[in-house]
């Protein structure tokens, strides 16, 4: 059966102090629970939370990396590097890379394949905008994006693939898909996995909801059946908030 996750990504948010108060506040109010716990910081921060969190089960994730092993890319983070400080987890294809540092399909493709190359695990995360939700084309939108960047993939490769679905009218604008809508998308995505690779591949899959998640909504979010947890924003900045979020899986 798939894994509950609930996963914070704290953008380019928290110093190197904040970082380790809050790696610190959520190692100690973790509850006990079946669901993994993520968090992704900054990248100059990475260490310091592996160190904080390196007596708990919460795993440190990255928000991004390149696709190349090396070389002359000004900026970027292989996945070497990663691996160098015991980070296994990255996020992909966020809809802030997408939007504001131009990552289109084909380039998160290459670095899905990278990531995977050196056996990381990936949350890849895809969504529709507004216009395509109020034009009624958010189903062939997240079929293309998915089609796009990860149907080149065998089967197996999704053993080490997390999905978060994140309607970027949601991200950051207080404003959530309802529980009906997130059930809605996340049961097409898994019929969308089931027919492109096979049963056992869509019901293993984990998919994760993201955008506006809060304490006062997850419960309700969470209780869909095909949500199997959650990636949060805003929300996961703050130990209690997220600590919450976490009791609601
Ligand atoms: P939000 O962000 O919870 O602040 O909406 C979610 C995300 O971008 O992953």
């Amino acid at each position: 059966m798939r894994t509950k996750i609930v996963a914070g990504n704290w953008k380019m948010n928290k110093t190197l102090q904040e970082t380790e108060t809050l790696a610190a506040e959520l190692a100690a109010k973790l509850p006990d629970t079946e669901a993994e716990v993520i968090v992704a910081p900054t990248f100059v921060n990475l260490t310091a939370a592996v160190r904080s969190l390196e007596n708990s089960t919460i795993q440190v994730s990255a928000q991004n990396m390149h696709f190349a092993e090396n070389g002359a890319f000004t900026g970027e983070i292989s996945a070497d590097m990663l691996l160098d400080i015991n980070v296994e987890v990255v996020i992909l294809g966020h809809s802030e890379r997408r939007s504001h540092f131009g990552e289109t399909d084909d380039f998160l493709a290459k670095k899905v394949s990278a990531a995977l190359a050196k056996n990381m695990r990936i949350i890849f995360c895809f969504g529709e905008e507004l216009e395509d939700r109020k034009s009624g084309n958010h189903f062939n939108i997240v079929e293309s994006q998915l089609k796009n960047a990860l149907f080149n993939l065998d089967a197996s490769a999704f053993k080490s693939i997390v999905l978060a679905y994140e309607p970027v009218w949601a991200i950051g604008t207080g404003e959530t898909a309802s529980p009906e809508q997130a059930q809605e998308m996340h049961a097409f995505i898994r019929e969308t996995m089931a027919a492109k690779y096979d049963n056992t591949t869509a019901n293993n899959i984990s998919i994760l909801y993201g955008g506006s998640v809060k304490p006062a909504n997850a419960r309700e979010i969470f209780s869909k059946p095909d949500v199997d947890g959650g990636l949060i924003g805003g929300a996961a900045l703050n130990s209690d908030d997220f600590i919450a979020i976490v009791r609601a899986i």
